[in-house]
Formats: structure tokens, sequence, C-alpha cells
């Protein structure tokens, strides 16, 4: 029974999903950036090199026992600090015309803003953004991508303590000072609405807090520090924003914004609680820290759900967060969810999306399945969410410019699998060229997009996966660090090139 329901399901996506056609790189605007995403700690290894302090990833993947699935560390990872030309060279050859990465702060300011800055840390993000440039590639850069020098995570407890707001708007300003004559894309943080949840909710990432055991982590009250960390985040980006707008962007001619990860939601049932589940979920996601940047606050269902847990932000915080305009948002988006209400119904509440009290499901009320399952949990094929998130960050915040900053197809990997196991990734060629399909269409709708980042160029760390989940163009032997092409890259090199028309 089960077999035929499977079978039933899988029927019912092929029938009622919308149905994907052939994508061309003629549908996108002129000057759209074509790249591929990675960032520090998931490839440059090197953890101890020319000078570079420890960061807490380096302290946690070596201490907190099963932390890691695999076991894996980021010692060495791809070895991409040593290898970064070579890297270039495969980025070159895709035809990308951006390459999004992240500059590990650890490597710049080894002890944070009282240590003094590292020469050598500023010297490889120098080698690495004039070789892009001399192959005619943007560097689209991030400024924190989950990592901090580990000294600041002890004394801070990562982004707990206020006292690293300043110890963040330095280092932007260190990094405008030292690159920002040659990058004209930067984003403040990497996906800081996932950060936060994974450091003080689920406990899964360094400080590793949570208030229910969940794996091993250290006790933390998750109703109150996620939102706690949360809110410095956001002064500290502010501070990042104002920082450059007043004494870099004028010289410098660049364009500053934040990423997120932008999950999309389906209503469970077709039922009012579902459906008003399913706006709380979204609010809980990129408005979390978008509304307070555009709109002065947070979203009206995060304080009505967590009350004084939500920190305020004074007159005077509001008014400046909202006169700084931010340039750009970038969107994380790699699926989409069925949603179903915990508030007025009995269920299990899902732990990622707690305090939303949202449960999710990959089947709905009809038997009808989200979508088609990929390597990872949680983590479903469903292109036309692509469309249905851009549209809705245009409609919130009055069409801003919008990169996709990441988009990508896990696959779970063993050890008993072949090379050609990871390189013919037909799956992932079709789901690229799926949500490519959507993203052209929100753009023919109207959406201001500019850019689209596939993550990952290359295998890579893949935080408490390790090497299990692989979602690299490039497959890489982690014994070997031999780069390969997968099927992904080859199509993405034609689709770049503008022949692939009518596949
Ligand atoms: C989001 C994160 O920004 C990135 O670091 C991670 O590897 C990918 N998603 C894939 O899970």
């Amino acid at each position: 029974i089960a077999a035929a329901a499977t079978a039933l399901a899988a029927v019912l996506v092929a029938l009622l999903a919308p149905a994907a056609r052939g994508v061309d790189r003629s549908e996108f605007p002129p000057g759209f950036l074509f790249g591929a995403a990675t960032s520090a700690y998931q490839i440059e290894g090197a953890y101890l090199e020319d000078g570079k302090g420890l960061c807490n990833w380096d302290v946690f993947t070596h201490t907190h026992t099963g932390g890691i699935m695999d076991g894996r560390t980021g010692d060495v990872a791809d070895d991409h600090y040593h290898r970064y030309m070579g890297d270039v060279e495969i980025l070159q050859s895709l035809g990308v015309n951006a390459y999004r990465f992240s500059i590990s702060w650890a490597r710049i300011l080894p002890r944070g803003r009282l240590g003094g800055v590292n020469a050598g840390g500023i010297a490889f993000y120098n080698r690495l953004i004039d070789t892009l440039l001399q192959k005619g590639i943007q560097p689209f850069v991030t400024l924190n991508h989950f990592d901090m020098p580990h000294e600041l995570e002890v004394r801070y407890v990562g982004w707990l303590g206020a006292g690293i707001r300043e110890e963040y708007a330095y280092y932007a300003d260190v990094c405008f000072g030292a690159f920002g004559d040659r990058v004209r894309f930067w984003t403040t943080f990497n996906e800081p609405n996932l950060l936060t949840k994974f450091q003080y909710m689920l406990g899964v990432y360094p400080p590793s807090h949570c208030s229910q055991p969940f794996g091993s982590c250290n006790s933390g009250d998750s109703r109150r520090e996620p939102y706690a960390a949360a809110h410095n985040i956001i002064m500290s980006h502010a501070a990042a924003v104002r920082n450059y707008k007043d004494n870099y962007q004028e010289k410098q001619g660049g364009h500053i914004g934040i990423s997120i990860c932008a999950r999309w939601y389906e209503p469970f049932r077709n039922t009012t609680v579902d459906i008003l589940a399913v706006e709380r979920a979204l609010s809980f996601g990129g408005p979390w820290f978008l509304d307070p940047i555009f709109l002065g606050d947070y979203p009206v269902e995060m304080r009505k759900i967590l009350g004084s847990n939500l920190p305020e932000f004074t007159s005077e915080q509001k008014k400046k967060l909202k006169a700084t305009r931010l340039d750009f948002i970038g969107l994380n988006h790699y699926t989409t969810l069925y949603l179903k209400d915990c508030i007025f119904s009995p269920c299990e509440v899902d732990p990622v999306d707690g305090d939303a009290r949202v449960f999710s499901s990959s089947v709905n009320d009809d038997g009808v399945l989200i979508g088609e399952a990929t390597g990872a949990p949680f983590y479903y094929s469903v292109p036309d969410g692509m469309e249905q998130v851009v549209m809705y960050y245009k409609e919130r915040y009055n069409n801003i410019p919008t990169y996709v900053t990441e988009n990508g197809y896990a696959q779970a990997s063993n050890n008993s699998m072949s090379a050609k196991d990871f390189t013919n990734d037909t799956p992932r060629v079709n789901y690229i060229r799926d949500y490519l399909t959507f993203l052209a269409s929100a753009i023919r709708n109207g959406a201001d997009v500019r850019g689209y980042f596939i993550w990952s160029l290359l295998d890579c760390f893949e935080w408490t996966s390790g090497d299990t989940l692989r979602l690299g163009l490039y497959h890489v032997d982690f014994n070997t660090l031999k780069r390969t092409p997968k099927f992904s890259a080859k199509w993405f090199r034609q689709f770049l090139k503008g022949s692939l028309v009518g596949t």
C-alpha cells in the first residue's frame, strides 16, 4: 500500500507541478550577473597559515564530538587557499561574470579589533580579487558567512554580547578600506536568519546553545537568545552599511546588501489557519531581518508570538535603520515546504520553525508530494517556488534590486559511490534549469532581479553534514583534492554561451 501511495504521489507531482520549459540566457537582462558561490571556511583550508587566527568553526569541529556527521573539519577543506588560481581558471572556463565568496574574519583580524590586522590575510584576498578581475570576473564579497574569530566568540558568546557590534563594524571597515577599491558588491551577512536559529535554538552551530537537549549542546535560552543575537547582527549590519555609505560608496562606486535564507512555504490544507501559518513562517524568515532594515521594526507576527523575548528598537534606531537605504537584497533559495498550523490545531512542532509554530510535511492533506526529494532532508525540488519567493520579496520591499545569491542541489554521498555517480548529476541539471526557468518568469513579471549564483562552485565542507552532502558543479575528491566537472558544470557553461535553446 505504501509503495502504491508513493507511486500515486509521484504521478500527482508530475501532473500538478507547473511545467518548466527550457531556459535561455537571452531571457535575462543585459549585465545580469551569473556566477557560482562559496564561503571561506567551507573551501579554504590552510587553517593556521600566514598568521590566521583560529575561528569558531576550527575549534567546534575539533572539540564538539558528534557535531559533524562524518567527523570532518575544514582544516584542509578544498585547499582553495593554495589552489585559488586553478579555481579562478575553473570559473573562467565556466564563462561566469561574477564569483561570490566570503572573507575569513580570523584571517584579517586573528584576535579581533585589539590584535591588529594580519598582513598575510589581506595579501591572500588581494591576490584572489586581482586574479578574478584579470579574468573579467566580478568579486561579490560576503563579510560574514557563519565564522568569526574564536577569541571573539568566547568573549561575546558569539553574537549575544553587544560588544560584538563594534568588533564587526571595525572588521567591515578594514575590508572596505583594503579591498573596496576593486570590490563592487558587498554583502554584510549570509543567512543570519538560519545562523542564529542554528546557534541558539537547535544548538548545532557554535556556540551551540539550546534549552531542550537536541544532540549535545550547551544550555541556553532558546526562546530569547536567537532574537537577542539577531538584534546584535542587525545593529552590526546597520553600522557597517552606514560607514560604507558615508565614507566609501561615493569614492568606490560599489553596492551593499545582505543575503538571507529564503524558503518558500505552501499550506498543508486549504484552511485559514494553515494559510496564516505560512504567513507566520515567512515573517520568521527573511522579514525578521529585512523588516527592521527597510521598515524600521520587526514583523507584527513576530511581536505577537514572542512578546518581550523580541528586543525593541528605540525610535532613534528605527529612524536610522529606515534612513540607511540598502542597495540590494540577496535571496538564498533552495526549497519549498508544506506547513501546518500548530497554534490552533494539535500537531507535533518542527524544531526549525518552532517559534512560528508550524509543522512541515512532504505530502499534503490530499496526498500530493511537495516536489521531488533530493539528497537532503527537508529539501525538495520545487522550481516554481523560485518565482513565488522572488515575487514575495518584490512586493514586500518595493521591488528592491535582488540577487539570488544561492540556489543549488544537494546530493547525499556515501563511500560506496564511484566518481561517476557524482559527475553524472542529471537531477542537478534539471533542478538548475527548472529553477532558472521560473526566475526568468519572475523577471518577466517585473521583479528587478540582477544576478544568480549557483551554490556551489566545488563540493565542499557542508557544515554539520561534513563531506556527506555535495552541492558542487565540480566534484572534489577529498583525498587527492582533484576537481572534476560534473554534467551540471558542462550544462552551465553551455547555458552561459547561449547555446541551449530548446533544451
Ligand atoms: C546555505 C549556506 O549559506 C551555505 O553555506 C551552505 O553550504 C548551503 N546553504 C547548502 O546547504
